[in-house]
């Protein structure tokens, strides 16, 4: 027998017993005549104890256990003389009668603790050593559950788990595709999903009306803390529901979810419309758990003669609270180079300090005198010891700025609470996005997202301008700043996806030869659907107030899309090459 416990298991009612225990070292303590080894498994940590004066040789033996040598040790478990009221089995200790190596274990190239002393690259090298740490191992244990959870819930409302094909055709989400070629096709590819979105609306055409999956995705994107190349979702689709439901459904799950795993009872979910997340915050994702909404000031401040300003499409500003007298010169020119670099790219940041003892200082006093600043303060609630940031600009640009302004600094001012949970439903996306690059439109989710009811005729027969304002029945579900899901009504009608086809400048060949099976399918009695898709991972990083995905996959790639553990992806030998009709002098090296 391995083991009558875990390492995790024994307590004080167990003094007394008889108990064999086998996990790894963490670590090994020689105090001359006493030896401590604790032995670690998953379930937790239990001390041994090894007495010279009992049995020396065994104890000689217990002191040459290295760093994750893996034993199997027996004794008596007995009360500590002292305790570690930190750990669950802290009050008691094993006093080893026998033990054995089950296997050695080279010294570890980092240390296996809650705080490693390894570079992230090292440790997803030997990531099997990472995943003995118990953070990792609770990320991984909380993923389970989730998993479990959601199908609990899933199935305990009638939805069907089903699995769809991973050797696909492409499927349009915006990414590029991984592709696989086929060795009984000749150069022919299969490309892997980037969801299963065509399938799940197949499969309200074939009647299976409340569909789930828990399901790899596959996209060749660059990679950001919170994107991998593969990643889960939880894939839904439900026929014969409007949007609400839909909604309603998902908010369903959602508590369930934070409910069972963190017992937090979330109520609120807000909806907000994409015009109004882009105006009020410059995201369509924007993190509700606090203020700082931007407010236009083309109209009070243009006319100045501040050239700057006149000639700028919007002037934006955010009020941050209590940093007027906290914030020096020197710290304003730091915000104003941070706003600077490449990855935000504003040209400049005005402010106005509404200092504590009720002077203003700014950088635009030149054009705009105290007691307009004053007045221009109270219009936008400026209290003293607040300070007015303004960017101006390109609309859109300039949205995209502040809101990286408004985020730093609600992170600064400790705005952004952990354990505070903001659901919010972004609903009413536009349906196509115009590209200036290629000059035609993007589907803004997906191509298969419906227009709302009342913009089909216009979709039908609108001119450009009234096509790039088109609303489509898209919403995303994003929570504190994350998005955490995204879904839509879908089209049900061939007509009505024949024309957004062509609006996405598919020719009618081009739409029937990647598409056709859908087509064809809505010929057959496709009832209304529409669905979402939670980023599983993402969803495991925010309930645990994290922002990246990585310690929440168990073998996830760096940002280069490398696996590093087995060296993937790696050259395959020139007859595998030949064998999928593969040419092998077409290197990376060459290019
Ligand atoms: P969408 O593309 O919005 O929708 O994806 C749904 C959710 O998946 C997560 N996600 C990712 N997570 C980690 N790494 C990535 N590279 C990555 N890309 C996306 C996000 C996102 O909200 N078929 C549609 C869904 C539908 O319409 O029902 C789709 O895939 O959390």
């Amino acid at each position: 027998m391995y083991r009558s416990h875990n390492c995790g298991a024994l307590r004080m009612s167990d003094v007394g017993a008889n108990v064999t225990l086998s996990g790894w070292v963490q670590i090994s303590r020689d105090l001359g005549g006493l030896t401590f080894v604790d032995l670690r498994d998953r379930y937790g940590i239990t001390q041994l104890v090894f007495n010279i004066e009992d049995d020396q040789p065994l104890c000689e033996r217990a002191r040459k256990l290295g760093r994750e040598f893996v034993i199997r040790a027996s004794g008596v478990v007995r009360e500590r003389s002292s305790k570690n009221a930190n750990r669950p089995t802290g009050d008691i200790e094993i006093d080893v009668k026998e033990f054995e190596i089950l296997n050695a274990s080279k010294t570890p190239p980092f240390t296996i603790e809650d705080e490693s002393d390894g570079g992230d690259e090292l440790r997803m090298q030997y990531r099997y050593l990472d995943l003995r740490r118990t953070p990792l191992q609770k990320n991984i244990l909380f993923r389970s559950k989730l998993a479990i959870e959601t199908r609990k819930y899933l199935d305990g409302i009638d939805f069907v788990e089903v699995e769809t094909p991973v050797l696909i055709k492409s499927t349009p989400e915006g990414a590029r595709d991984f592709v696989v070629p086929s060795r009984m096709n000749a150069g022919q590819f299969y490309a892997l999903p980037q969801s299963p979105q065509t399938f799940k609306q197949i499969l309200m055409v074939a009647g299976y009306d409340r569909y789930f999956q828990i399901v790899k995705c596959f996209r060749d994107e660059d990679l950001r803390a919170d994107r991998q190349p593969e990643f889960t979702q939880i894939d839904c689709e439900m026929a014969f529901v409007t949007r609400d439901q839909i909604l309603d459904t998902f908010e369903g799950l959602t508590k369930h979810l934070f409910k069972s795993l963190k017992n937090i009872e979330l109520t609120d979910f807000p909806k907000m419309s994409y015009d109004d997340a882009m105006r009020d915050y410059g995201s369509d994702k924007p993190d509700i758990r606090f203020g700082m909404k931007f407010h236009y000031l083309e109209e009070d401040m243009k006319g100045h003669d501040f050239a700057i300003f006149d000639s700028a499409e919007s002037i934006i500003g955010i009020v941050a609270e209590g940093i007027a007298d906290e914030y020096s010169n020197k710290d304003m020119k730091k915000l104003t180079e941070w706003m600077q670099r490449p990855q935000i790219g504003a040209k400049g940041l005005v402010y106005i300090k509404y200092m504590a003892d009720g002077s203003i200082k700014s950088t635009v006093g030149k054009f705009y005198d105290d007691t307009f600043l004053k007045s221009l303060g109270d219009k936008l609630e400026a209290k003293t010891g607040d300070v007015l940031f303004i960017l101006s600009g390109e609309l859109e640009k300039t949205q995209k700025r502040l809101n990286e302004l408004r985020l730093e600094m609600g992170r600064r001012l400790g705005l952004m609470k952990e354990g505070d949970f903001k659901p919010l439903w972004v609903i009413d996306f536009p349906l196509l996005e115009w590209d200036e690059d290629s000059n035609r439109f993007h589907a803004m989710h997906h191509p298969f997202t419906s227009p709302k009811k009342n913009e089909i005729e216009k979709m039908m027969s609108g001119d450009h301008e009234t096509l790039k304002n088109l609303k489509a029945d898209a919403y995303d579900l994003v929570i504190n700043g994350s998005e955490i899901g995204g879904g839509s009504i879908r089209i049900h009608d061939r007509d009505l996806q024949s024309k957004n086809f062509d609006l996405l400048g598919f020719t009618k060949e081009e739409a029937e030869a990647q598409f056709g099976f859908l087509l064809g399918a809505f010929e057959y009695g496709a009832p209304p659907h529409g669905g979402i898709a939670f980023g599983f991972d993402r969803l495991c990083a925010v309930l645990n107030g994290q922002s990246s995905i990585r310690d929440f996959i168990a073998f996830p790639k760096n940002n280069q899309g490398r696996d590093m553990m087995i060296d993937a992806p790696s050259p395959i030998d020139d007859v595998q090459m030949t064998e999928l009709f593969l040419s092998s002098t077409h290197t990376a090296t060459e290019e």
